[in-house]
């Protein structure tokens, strides 16, 4: 008999099924709650919130689990490269050799933007900052595929344009990058791989191996992570049918906020201020715990994870072994080790279970492959585009899915009369 959940409001009292997902997660199912009781349920923030069932990730918080179509990402990152792991995210199985090829062709065909839009970003001020380029020029895409603006795309379509914003989100960031710096663009060179075309886009120079190879474990640890809050923007969009392109570049607008995607720039320049101030990651901390100061430590604490981020054990290796390759000695790595060492003894950050995530050491390898601070959280929408995608797909193939549109409680001013 499956599990019921029962509710008692004043003298009435209703059950509520109780749905199991595969990896035994459980939750109360209160879609019939507001017909039975009139109440609805409040949970700021969404807590405590499921918005959907999904087949794509899967995390275990507590105990640091996290895995793509029920591969382990430790798995992943070790032996599979960005693109095929973009395409078992977006069409659920692994590719053959044959699927990645014609996968990894059609990306390459689709790296390139139309000549307005190329106009379009030397119109921006150099300084202005590449997530805002790249939204706003995401959405620019609309203009130029009006096919891709109907109500209800076909499975052929969808599929299309997730692979075209896959080759074009690559355009997007790199130009926006060499707009930044005065420079030219680089047209993308299709005899290369996803990661060495981005860096020979973003700088002209021959690629070495290693830095292509740590950006793909960068990229691959990026490409998805359950109901965050860029992809919960994504599906919330998406929901009322706007077309992908607006649906896109609303999730690089959620995933640009410093508490979000934003946090590995924000990371660096916690580190450069403790650096350039020259105080101890000891008094910077003091200051963290401090509830009048406004410091954060950034790239600590997860909505889920309250034990270590799988990704940041796996980046921290990463940023180990790239900085060796490469001969380079990063003073911030230090301060960054020295932060990560005191806080997970310090008791504060011990009782609030915050451990380093995702985007504690991200920045340091980014730096250390010469990517401009201002561009990693490009790279996190880089590589969680195949994430947003797939999630969009999934749930515009959900049978009967609506369009998001959450309650709430009123609390503001009642029966006012206009004096007149
Ligand atoms: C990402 O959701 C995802 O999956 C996101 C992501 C993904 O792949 O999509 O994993 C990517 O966004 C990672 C998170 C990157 N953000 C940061 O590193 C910014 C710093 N961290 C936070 O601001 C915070 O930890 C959040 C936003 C990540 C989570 O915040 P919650 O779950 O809303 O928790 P909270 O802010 O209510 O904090 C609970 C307590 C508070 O203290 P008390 O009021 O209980 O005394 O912990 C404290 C907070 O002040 N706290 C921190 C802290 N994070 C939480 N204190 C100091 N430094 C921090 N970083």
């Amino acid at each position: 008999m499956s599990e019921k959940a029962k509710l008692t409001l004043g003298d009435k009292t209703i059950e509520l099924p109780v749905f199991e997902g595969t990896e035994g997660e459980k939750a109360i199912d209160i879609t019939k709650l507001r017909a039975e009781t009139g109440y609805v349920t409040i949970d700021s923030g969404y807590m405590n919130t499921g918005a959907c069932t999904s087949n794509i990730t899967f995390l275990d918080g507590e105990k640091g689990i996290l895995k793509y179509r029920g591969y382990g990402i430790e798995e992943l990152a070790e032996k599979s490269t960005f693109t095929e792991v973009s395409s078992l995210v977006i069409n659920g199985k692994l590719p053959s050799s044959d699927e990645l090829k014609t996968f990894e062709q059609r990306i390459a065909n689709h790296s390139s933007i139309p000549t307005a839009l190329q106009t379009m970003i030397k119109a921006f001020p150099n300084n202005a900052h590449p997530m805002g380029v790249l939204s706003s020029n995401l959405a620019a895409l609309s203009a130029f595929y009006p096919d891709l603006l109907a109500q209800d795309l076909t499975g052929p379509q969808k599929d299309e344009v997730i692979i075209q914003l896959m080759g074009q989100i690559k355009v997007l960031a790199t130009y926006a990058h060499r707009h930044s710096q005065g420079q030219g663009f680089i047209q993308s060179d299709k005899t290369l791989d996803y990661c060495s075309d981005f860096i020979h886009m973003m700088t002209g120079k021959a690629v070495d191996k290693e830095v292509a190879k740590a950006l793909d474990i960068l990229l691959i640890l990026h490409v998805d992570h359950e109901q965050n809050c860029s992809t919960s923007t994504v599906r919330m969009v998406g929901s009322s049918k706007a077309n992908p392109f607006a649906t896109v570049s609303a999730g690089v607008d959620a995933l640009w906020g410093p508490l979000h995607g934003g946090a590995n720039q924000a990371v660096l320049e916690m580190l450069e201020e403790i650096h350039k101030e020259g105080i101890g990651y000891k008094e910077f901390l003091t200051r963290v715990k401090d509830k009048n100061s406004s410091s954060r430590l950034m790239g600590f604490g997860h909505r889920v994870y309250k034990n270590f981020d799988p990704r940041a054990k796996i980046i921290k290796v990463a940023c180990d072994s790239v900085l060796a390759k490469l001969g380079v000695k990063d003073p911030l790595l230090d301060i960054a080790r020295g932060l990560e060492e005191v806080a997970l003894q310090d008791p504060y950050f011990v009782e609030r279970k915050l451990y380093p995530n995702v985007d504690f050491y991200s920045g340091i390898i980014y730096r250390a492959l010469g990517i401009p601070t201002n561009m990693f959280t490009v790279m996190f929408a880089l590589g969680r585009l195949p994430g947003w995608m797939a999630q969009w797909k999934e749930m515009l193939e959900t049978p009967g899915f609506k369009i998001c549109r959450p309650r709430q409680i009123y609390t503001g001013e009642v029966n006012k009369k206009l004096s007149r």
